[in-house]
């Protein structure tokens, strides 16, 4: 039998095939048992999610602790939200339907028709009758739930909100706001997303209800040394190798991207037989660009000559000294153009700025325009 790929990219990663974050699942769980409520940031396919889910298999040994995790990516209503989450609070607190049923009705303000049903897979879902009169007193009810659950069953509780950001369309942020600080004991809650510009909107803009409401979490890259260790023994363990020297390059191109570390080692132990090497490499980062070529190249043509010309730009001076006479003379830059052009780059979350230096947010279109360019 063909031996499985051990690489893998896509959704969240468990078990095996998550590499470290050691540290920040410490600091994550101890904050969280500090009652602090945090932001976390990271561009897509970073690993937030990963780490979250592995935050929440953690507490969830821990008998004193129940987590929520709402993923709230694809919730486009009010309605919907207040559904899915009424859900996963139920179903996270409640194991007896019966008695599910009864408790409901009781910890609720309002009295709204609650039907269950089972699903093919036997999970039970709860729907909640919201009419439109009742949907602000009903999303006041949902959204005090882990609180009142919390207190009831003494435990702590710990909720996520996965692609916080989205919640900006759906207009409730200030109730949101309100009603989570009063749960300041009981409650941890977590934002995760994306998106930077949103939520640096949403966190630090001082007439936003999130304002200075949250302690920011880094995460960081995981580190070359990790991922050499977590390589080098998924290729021993299938019975092939790869040199630390292609590692460090994959590592180089990507900045160590989760999702682009697993990928491109996914393709070159698909093409190893045995040892990995320089043809290898160079075949699976070219397959990967022409994988990838059309999200790039669909980012590419939403954007205007000047930005098109900016992240060229960047790239050249590799994001250093980018108001320099020199630099800005030798791409024919104005200052006034440049800067207004980097505003609406950040604002896409195309570029991001470290200290003094500018860079591209996914590091592998970085190398996509390197190679095209
Ligand atoms: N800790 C990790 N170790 C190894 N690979 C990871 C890790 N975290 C993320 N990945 C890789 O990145 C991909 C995307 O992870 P995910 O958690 O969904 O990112 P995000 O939520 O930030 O978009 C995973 O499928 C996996 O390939
Ligand atoms: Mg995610």
């Amino acid at each position: 039998m063909k031996t499985p790929n051990p690489f893998y990219y896509g959704n969240e990663v468990y078990d095996d095939d998550f590499c470290n974050r050691v540290q920040e699942l410490q600091e994550l769980a101890q904050d969280v048992s500090s009652g602090q409520n945090l932001l976390l940031y990271a561009p897509r396919r970073f690993g937030k999610t990963s780490l979250l889910k592995k935050l929440k298999h953690k507490l969830d040994k821990q008998k004193d602790y129940k987590v929520i995790f709402i993923d709230l990516f694809s919730v486009s209503s009010i309605d919907e939200f207040i559904q899915k989450y009424f859900n996963l609070i139920i179903n996270s607190f409640e194991n007896n339907t019966q008695k599910a049923l009864r408790n409901i009705k009781e910890v609720l303000n309002i009295r709204p028709n609650v039907t269950m049903s089972i699903n093919e897979t036997g999970n039970i879902s709860y729907s909640l009758s919201i009419s439109k009169k009742e949907q602000n007193q009903t999303l006041e009810d949902v959204l005090n739930l882990p609180s009142i659950y919390a207190k009831k069953f003494n435990k702590k509780v710990v909720v996520i909100f996965d692609e916080f950001q989205e919640i900006a369309q759906l207009k409730f942020e200030k109730k949101l706001r309100t009603i989570l600080q009063s749960h300041s004991r009981e409650v941890s809650y977590i934002f995760s997303g994306s998106k930077k510009s949103i939520l640096n909107q949403m966190f630090s803009d001082n007439s936003r209800a999130f304002y200075k409401s949250v302690k920011h979490f880094h995460i960081e890259q995981i580190k070359l040394d990790e991922w050499i260790v977590f390589i080098e023994n998924k290729f021993k363990q299938t019975n092939k190798e790869i040199e630390k020297r292609y590692i460090k390059q994959v590592f180089d191109i990507t900045d160590g991207f989760p999702y682009y570390m697993q990928q491109i080692m996914s393709m070159i132990w698909e093409k190893t037989s045995q040892n990995a090497d320089d043809d290898i490499l160079k075949q699976s980062l070219e397959l990967i660009i022409q994988r990838e070529y059309d999200l790039y190249s669909f980012i590419w043509s939403s954007l205007t000559p000047n930005q098109k010309n900016t992240l060229k730009y960047i790239v050249h001076v590799d994001g250093l000294n980018l108001y320099s006479n020199d630099h800005l003379q030798e791409f024919n830059f104005s200052a006034t153009t440049l800067k207004s052009t980097l505003e609406a780059l950040l604002k896409k979350d195309i570029c991001d700025k470290k200290d003094d230096r500018y860079y591209l947010v996914d590091p592998f279109m970085k190398y996509w325009l390197e190679t095209i360019g």
